[in-house]
């Protein structure tokens, strides 16, 4: 069973007040978002495999270690997932980033797709989905719906805020993957708002409301 990683660094929990904060203008919310995503890539990769190499330092030789295993895919759901694409990238340059887009349908609640490019060799990559926000988790379950169906196997989720309902519905749909949150909040209101929350991350990142 995946696990659920709760990142409640004190640099992430401040920030992520200062990004709860109904004041917080768009420059700021996005700064602290890229920053935020950056500190969780550190949790995010803990477990990456290493392998001993040797290499001459000034002084003399020595044995030391440098990451192996598979190359890295980003999988940003649009919009407000791109919001944390370069914060991950600073720490992972070399990976590759693919974009799925969905949106949410305000009545249904559903997910509706709209646009998906992916690195051609995504199956061989070990994927880190990312959004900010994980609500009933219809967007994210769809999302990784899709990469399977695409044999996509090694996926990780990372998400700023997530209600209960949307780890729920990740457990039931895709059992296999590990999530990592910056909190966990209380509950979804009755418009599918994560409650405290944020707002709607896609608007507070782009200024469309
Ligand atoms: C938001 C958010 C997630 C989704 C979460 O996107 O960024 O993708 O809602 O809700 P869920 O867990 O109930 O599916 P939204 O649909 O508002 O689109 P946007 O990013 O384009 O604003
Ligand atoms: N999407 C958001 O942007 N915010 C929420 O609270 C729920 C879904």
């Amino acid at each position: 069973m995946g696990r659920l990683h709760v990142l409640d660094h004190p640099l992430i929990q401040h920030k992520l007040s200062l990004m709860r904060d109904k004041n917080t203008g768009s420059k700021e919310f996005r700064e602290l978002l890229e920053e935020i995503a950056m500190l969780m890539a550190y949790e995010v990769t803990r477990d990456f495999p290493l392998k001993e190499i040797e290499i001459e330092t000034p002084i003399t030789t020595m044995k030391t270690k440098v990451l192996t295993g598979r190359k890295v895919g980003v999988i940003p759901i649009l919009r407000a997932g791109l919001g944390m694409v370069d914060g991950i990238l600073n720490l992972i340059p070399a990976a590759r980033v693919g974009h799925i887009g969905l949106y949410r349908d305000p009545e249904t609640l559903e997910p509706v797709e709209y646009y998906c490019k992916l690195p051609t060799d995504a199956q061989d990559r070990e994927l880190i989905v990312i959004d900010p926000m994980l609500a009933t988790g219809g967007s994210a379950s769809a999302a990784i719906t899709f990469l399977k169906q695409r044999d996509c196997t090694d996926i990780k989720l990372a998400c700023l805020i997530a209600a209960p309902e949307g780890v729920r519905r990740m457990r039931k749909d895709h059992p296999d993957v590990d999530i990592f949150v910056a909190a966990l909040d209380e509950r979804l209101n009755e418009h599918g708002y994560i409650v405290p929350g944020l707002g709607d991350a896609g608007d507070r990142l782009f200024g469309t409301k």
